[in-house]
């Protein structure tokens, strides 16, 4: 299959501060891909700079067109939808005023009420709770409302920054199995942020460990799952 995002030698930077050394990695369209690093490897800097919110070197082609350097808006619109760590919710906001913020950007309005059904199909749960305020909703519920505010942008890619993070085992597992959904019939490929290894690579079809800003290691999630230091460091078996 062919790379739907294909990224070689990116660089970032926080003013004088280097985050990204030169990261190269690659997603298949259609794939779940997971990128994996302790804390403060760069893995949320990464997805920053795939949507354009950090200043970059180095190139990013997206369905064969390069998106490095263009505006966060202009990303979003080619079908890029990131979900960023702590949600970003609007607290103040109901569930379906958020919703509504997702679909912003698209053309098609007059498909957003099917829209609205298909989300409530996937996440029950916030249909019963679609005039509650986004604020009062339980940690599990806000990971919910987030995906699906990126989901109403119809994406082609997904950005997920570390859905497990504060959430129990069962809620985790319950959100990634509707990602293992939405990836095999609506064709969402996804780019999985995660310091879960073990869950991520339940999930993924292949994997970057990325340390200290560089992908120190690559191969499908089995190979991964397989590797001594990955088992030791990430694994802990
Ligand atoms: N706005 C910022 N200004 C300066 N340095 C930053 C900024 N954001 C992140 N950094 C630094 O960049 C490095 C990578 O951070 P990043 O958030 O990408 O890591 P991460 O892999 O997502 O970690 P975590 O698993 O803790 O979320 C860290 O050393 C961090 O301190
Ligand atoms: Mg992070």
């Amino acid at each position: 299959m062919a790379a739907l995002l294909d990224v070689c030698d990116l660089h970032a930077a926080y003013g004088p501060t280097r985050v990204l050394h030169g990261v190269n990695f690659s997603l298949e369209e259609g794939s779940i891909t997971a990128l994996l690093g302790a804390n403060g490897a760069g893995k949320t800097t990464t997805l920053r700079a795939l949507c354009g919110m950090v200043k970059t070197q180095g190139e990013v082609r997206y369905a064969g067109q390069r998106i490095d350097g263009k505006a966060t808006e202009d990303i979003v619109r080619l079908g890029i939808a990131h979900v960023p760590d702590g949600r970003g919710t609007f607290v103040n906001l109901s569930t379906e005023e958020n919703l509504r913020l997702g679909a912003y950007v698209r053309k098609d309005k007059s498909k957003l009420a099917e829209d609205f059904e298909r989300i409530y199909g996937y996440f029950p749960r916030l249909k019963e709770r679609r005039h509650q305020q986004a604020g009062t909703l339980s940690g599990g519920e806000q990971q919910m409302l987030a995906v699906s505010r990126a989901l109403m942008l119809r994406p082609k890619l997904l950005l997920l920054d570390e859905p497990s993070f504060g959430l129990a085992p069962l809620i985790v597992k319950e959100i990634f199995e509707i990602m293992r959904g939405i990836n095999k019939t609506e064709k969402v490929s996804i780019l999985l942020v995660e310091q879960n290894a073990a869950m991520a690579l339940d999930l993924a079809d292949r994997a970057y460990l990325i340390e200290t800003g560089n992908v120190v290691l690559s191969g499908t999630s089995s190979e991964i799952k397989q590797n001594e230091a990955v088992r030791r460091s990430y694994l802990g078996y």
